[in-house]
């Protein structure tokens, strides 16, 4: 744990004490890893598959993820697997490609349409790629962890006139100061957005991660494979969730813009309705429960058993309570799948329709929240 700790922070700079909490016990990509080989399992075993990931931040998931495979070489031993990373910052693809490659990266040729290469610490190809279109096509796994709730929202606000929606303008009373009004007639968004069922007063919509979702669905539907989307969200209930973060602390989002992180909960019956007609959708389901299913308590018992100095112990115990209590990442935290319809059928269906026999299980989705 400490090589690879040191290593990372090599690379990438100091990290935040929750990140190396999340990092000292129980690395989420580590169950994230074997949930994509259940599902390769589950789905036949296709002798090749792509995972893809959108915006990978450090890397860390994905090197969680291939220490998995690298771990679980035998099982994957008849498949090809390669590693195509989406990412839009020159900064953190440079920051990936040390942590992932140990710096062995080419830019590619103008005319091929990723813009980098290399070869993983593990003999694993990695490309990288400014937008999920220019990502060959087929047989891929997908993870979006942490990214849609990065991507710019529109705000809606229910009005005796209809729905408004929510701008930014200059304060005239104070100076330089930002402030939100409410735009005095319809506008495009306002008119597109909202579905004519929503009964909140007030909505966010984020329009990119729909197109990005009805892209993911529409590939998974054309070449097979699934997309695992793990984020801050709610499923179509939550209003104003609109949040600046400086320094891991809340701040207001209209003073000194640029300085903060700004971000807003992941709406998943939103992201379930641009997928709808293509694939079958899973959850959202609370990030505790899903690492329980997925034997986040067992794993916790091993790395105690295996932990013989009391600091480490009471480390892991703690990582163990960010990651599960229901007031820390918990219960905000979600899980959400994308499947093909057919990955969801009862495998005697199609002899006997009416069949009552239990649905093929769904690694971390025990209760099968099919919707
Ligand atoms: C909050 S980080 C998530 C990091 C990582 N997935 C994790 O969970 O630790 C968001 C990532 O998405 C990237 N990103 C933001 N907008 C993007 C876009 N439109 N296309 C591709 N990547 C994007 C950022 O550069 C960054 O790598």
């Amino acid at each position: 744990m400490l090589r690879h700790l040191t290593r990372k922070l090599r690379a990438g700079g100091p990290v935040t004490v929750a990140e190396y909490m999340r990092e000292a016990l129980t690395n989420p990509g580590q169950l994230i890893g074997i949930w994509y080989i259940s599902e390769w399992m589950a789905m036949g075993k296709p002798t090749t598959f792509q995972l893809v990931e959108l915006g990978p931040g450090r890397g860390t998931l994905t090197e969680d993820i291939l220490r998995v495979f690298k771990q679980l070489a035998s099982v994957l031993s008849t498949c090809d697997v390669s590693v195509h990373l989406v990412e839009v910052s020159p900064k953190l693809s440079e920051i990936q490609a040390v942590m992932l490659t140990g710096g062995k990266v080419q830019p590619s040729p103008e005319d091929e349409s990723a813009y980098m290469k290399g070869i993983s610490k593990t003999g694993i190809p990695i490309f990288w790629y400014r937008d999920i279109q220019d990502v060959p096509p087929g047989y891929s796994f997908y993870l979006a962890h942490e990214f849609f709730d990065a991507l710019p929202i529109h705000k809606f606000q229910r009005t005796e006139k209809g729905w408004r929606e929510v701008l930014v303008d200059i304060d005239p009373e104070v100076p330089d100061q930002l402030r939100f009004v409410l735009s005095p007639s319809r506008t495009p968004a306002s008119q597109n957005f909202i579905q004519p069922e929503e009964t909140r007063d007030h909505v966010e919509v984020c329009p990119e991660a729909g197109v990005i979702v009805q892209r993911l669905a529409s590939r998974i539907e054309k070449d097979g494979g699934a997309a695992l989307v793990a984020d801050y969200g709610h499923d179509g209930t939550k209003t104003d969730t609109f949040r600046g973060f400086r320094n891991h602390k809340l701040h207001d989002v209209l003073s000194a813009p640029g300085t903060a992180d700004l971000t807003a909960d992941v709406d998943f019956s939103y992201l379930r309705k641009m997928a709808q007609g293509k694939t079958a959708t899973l959850g959202p389901i609370k990030q505790r429960e899903f690492l329980k299913n997925m034997g986040i308590d067992l794993r916790l018992q091993v790395l105690l058993q295996n932990s013989s100095d009391t600091a480490t112990r009471e480390q892991l115990l703690h990582s163990y309570d960010m990651l599960m209590n229901p007031k820390m990442m918990g219960d905000c935290f979600n899980f959400f799948a994308l499947l093909p319809h057919h990955r969801l059928v009862r495998p005697d269906k199609k002899d006997k329709p009416e069949s009552k026999s239990p649905l093929p299980p769904v690694a971390g989705f025990n209760e099968l929240l099919l919707k």
